[in-house]
């Protein structure tokens, strides 16, 4: 089998569950050693560790809250010791900003400690992650945020989440500009509707049809429909890919 990451290693924020998962898992299965981080959910980090290790791939668990005021130094202080012991060096290769939360809420529901705290996970979090994932990332390395579908089409019910995630499509521009010198691609990908627990709102089968319908593929998007496009954009084939948001939803913007 193919192995076109081998040698290389890889952080993926929020990869104890659903998408982020996903991602670890085909980026190991490509041959990478994983960072998987995950917030809350140490056992839910280990069976994906378990899963990539037991498929012959290398990974290793890192927890950090990203809400927490400190939640980037934590992450890095785990993710140097970790990654040393395995590598000799704290430097790596492919960063996926994943980590998010979605809270149902309105706008006219929306407090200011839920607009914080998604800020803070969503953006802030990411923002210094990669700020500080630039001096340990390799020359000719990847930088791929998670956004969402929603920054185009717009979903009321989580109406900060939304718009919280619009700063991401803007942040690949200029961090394209700023880290292309070094011949390091930064690049959005942007899920649809999917099925993890963020997306639990499609086990409902009428929202399931509704979002069917709204889409040109016509079924529910799944984890490694998203993980396999974070791969290419990992991959040496997407080098002239930067500063770009790339949608996979099944074509849910061509029918609306
Ligand atoms: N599912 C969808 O329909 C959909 C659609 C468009 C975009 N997206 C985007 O895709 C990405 C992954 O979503 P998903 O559906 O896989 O979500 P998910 O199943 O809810 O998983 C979220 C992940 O983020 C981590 N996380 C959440 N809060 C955190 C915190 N405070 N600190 C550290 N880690 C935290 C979780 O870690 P723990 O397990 O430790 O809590 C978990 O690994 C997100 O960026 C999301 O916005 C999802």
């Amino acid at each position: 089998m193919a192995r076109p990451l081998q040698g290389k290693t890889a952080l993926v924020t929020g990869a104890s569950r659903g998408i982020g998962r996903a991602i670890a898992e085909r980026l190991a299965s490509d041959g990478a050693l994983v960072a998987v981080h995950y917030g809350k959910n140490q056992a839910a980090a280990r069976e994906t560790v378990e899963a990539i290790t037991g498929a012959g791939g290398g990974a290793f668990a890192i927890g950090s809250d990203l809400a927490a005021k400190d939640g980037v130094k934590t992450l890095y202080d785990a993710f140097d010791t970790a990654v040393q012991a395995r590598t000799g060096s704290n430097r790596f290769d492919i960063l996926v900003n994943n980590a998010a939360i979605a809270p149902f809420a309105t706008f006219e529901d929306t407090t200011e400690a839920v607009l914080d705290e998604i800020y803070t996970v969503n953006v802030k979090s990411p923002f210094f992650i990669t700020q500080e994932g630039a001096k340990r990332l390799n020359d000719g390395g990847r930088v791929v945020f998670i956004s969402s579908g929603v920054v185009r089409t717009p979903f009321p019910d989580v109406a900060a989440y939304s718009a919280l995630k619009a700063p991401l499509d803007n942040l690949v521009k200029t961090l394209g500009v700023v880290l292309g010198p070094r011949s390091i691609t930064v690049n959005a990908v942007s899920p649809g509707a999917t099925a993890t627990d963020m997306g639990a709102f499609l086990q409902d089968p009428a929202m399931a049809e509704a979002v069917k319908s709204q889409q040109a593929l016509k079924r529910i998007g799944k984890a490694d429909d998203v993980a396999d496009v974070v791969a290419f954009v990992a991959s040496s084939d997407a080098r002239w890919v930067t500063g770009q948001v790339i949608e996979a939803s099944g074509g849910t913007t061509l029918t609306f």
